[in-house]
């Protein structure tokens, strides 16, 4: 690997929100820089004609710059993109679509304005926590690092979430030894706030009893600890019950469990699987974590198969369904990877929605293809996985005939999509 130093100009933003820009012989990825910057960059080789980066002075800003919000921009490996303007971020996200679904010889009648989470209203967060010999760190780790930035603030989270931060460091100075790592998972539930620390790392009673204080001090809902090398968790303290609420229908949460990054992100998404289903009398939910969508399908009155490999999700959503007097909502503990629902099993439904996690859906998508389901709606957190699903829907005889960009993820290079198939024959 050889390093040295160039002018250069940027050209655009690349998918992993890196600024672009040419060089004798290559292409080289800036974190931090915009369009238009001319800037002096420390530039290591990686391969032939691929160059990484580091921005080490900017000379000239371009028109879509702007002053980062967050003083952490920068260090932190939780945000990409904050140094753009808001109409220069929001172009960004969406422009890469296009390109993408060219690319993948789809074809889209409609794609719908971004819906936009605002800054400060993610609901759910992973702290990393770092044990020194003097003190304790609590933060993000720093792009493509094990090093962990020591936050004082952070403009994505819910306001509530980042006032957590000292409480988590002052607990983690009382409860761990140095060395000691731990992670905090922090959502925000229709109960209240719900901790749950992932460690393996020795928890004396010192370190339980001030887990119980700080659920206390900080009137949080509940507070549980988990190891990352075993399955399930240890309820330490519970203020109140910790639900979410779907459709009107509380529904009982695991510590831990799966919620979409914002409630409004959410609430954007629901709706365009709710509108895709108008009609529909027997849907299947893939995929349903703890019931977004079977839920208020089945408060309108739809039979729903809803499936996912959660254990305890699954146990939570039938109760639910019981408890709200839903008797048409089945549900089923399933491995989709191994096992996906077979299409000749899909086939009575008129209406399927799948949401899986960030790899996508491949052999479940394949099924869906095959069963001829009329209206069938794609969730994903992943454009690139989103596409290989999309294709084996279109290679099936589907039409892709809505697309909903959702930035749940505000200034990173995530981008969420909802998109509405129908079967063309
Ligand atoms: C993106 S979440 C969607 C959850 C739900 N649709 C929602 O909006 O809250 C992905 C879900 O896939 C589930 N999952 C992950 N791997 C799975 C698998 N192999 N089989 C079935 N479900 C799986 C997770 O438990 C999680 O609930």
């Amino acid at each position: 690997m050889t390093a040295f130093r160039a002018d250069v100009t940027i050209g655009s933003i690349g998918r992993r929100g890196d600024g672009v820009a040419a060089v004798a012989g290559g292409t080289v990825h800036i974190p931090a820089t915009a369009p238009g910057d001319r800037a002096t960059v420390a530039l290591t080789e990686t391969g032939p004609g691929r160059f990484r980066g580091r921005l080490l002075d900017l000379l000239e800003a371009g028109p879509d710059r702007r002053e980062p919000p967050c003083r952490h921009f920068g260090a932190c490996g939780g945000c990409a993109l904050q140094h753009l303007t808001p109409e220069a971020y929001g172009a960004w996200k969406i422009d890469m679509l296009p390109d993408l679904l060219a690319r993948n010889g789809l074809d889209v009648a409609t794609i719908e304005p971004l819906h936009r989470s605002p800054p400060g209203s993610r609901r759910r967060a992973t702290f990393a926590i770092r044990r020194r010999r003097e003190d304790a760190i609590v933060g993000f780790n720093e792009r493509h690092s094990h090093r962990v930035v020591d936050l004082r603030a952070c403009p994505v989270v819910l306001p509530q979430i980042a006032a957590l931060i000292p409480a988590l460091r002052g607990w983690a100075e009382t409860a761990l030894q140095a060395g000691d790592r731990a992670d905090a998972h922090v959502a925000m539930t229709d109960s209240g706030l719900d901790l749950l620390i992932r460690t393996s790392a020795r928890l004396g009673g010192a370190g339980r009893d001030a887990l119980v204080a700080l659920l206390a001090r900080e009137d949080l809902a509940r507070a549980a600890r988990a190891h990352p090398k075993q399955e399930g968790a240890e309820v330490l303290a519970e203020a109140r019950p910790v639900r979410a609420v779907h459709g009107g229908v509380p529904v009982a949460l695991a510590p831990g469990a799966f919620a979409q990054a914002t409630a409004d992100g959410e609430a954007a998404l629901t709706g365009f699987v709710l509108e895709a289903a108008e009609g529909a009398a027997r849907a299947a939910d893939l995929f349903c974590g703890s019931g977004a969508f079977a839920l208020p399908l089945a408060k309108r009155g739809c039979a729903v198969y809803a499936a996912d490999i959660d254990r305890a999700a699954i146990a939570n959503l039938g109760m639910a369904a019981r408890q709200a007097g839903l008797p048409a909502l089945r549900t089923e503990a399933r491995n989709l990877m191994r096992r996906p629902v077979p299409a000749g099993d899909l086939a009575g439904a008129d209406f399927a929605v799948f949401d899986p996690p960030r790899a996508g859906a491949k052999d479940q998508a394949v099924e869906i293809a095959a069963s001829r389901v009329p209206v069938v709606v794609a969730v994903s957190c992943d454009p690139g996985s989103f596409m290989r699903d999309a294709r084996i829907l279109t290679g099936g005889g589907y039409r892709l005939t809505r697309l909903q960009p959702v930035d749940q993820f505000i200034w990173s290079a995530h981008l969420e999509l909802a998109a509405r198939f129908d079967f063309a024959g």
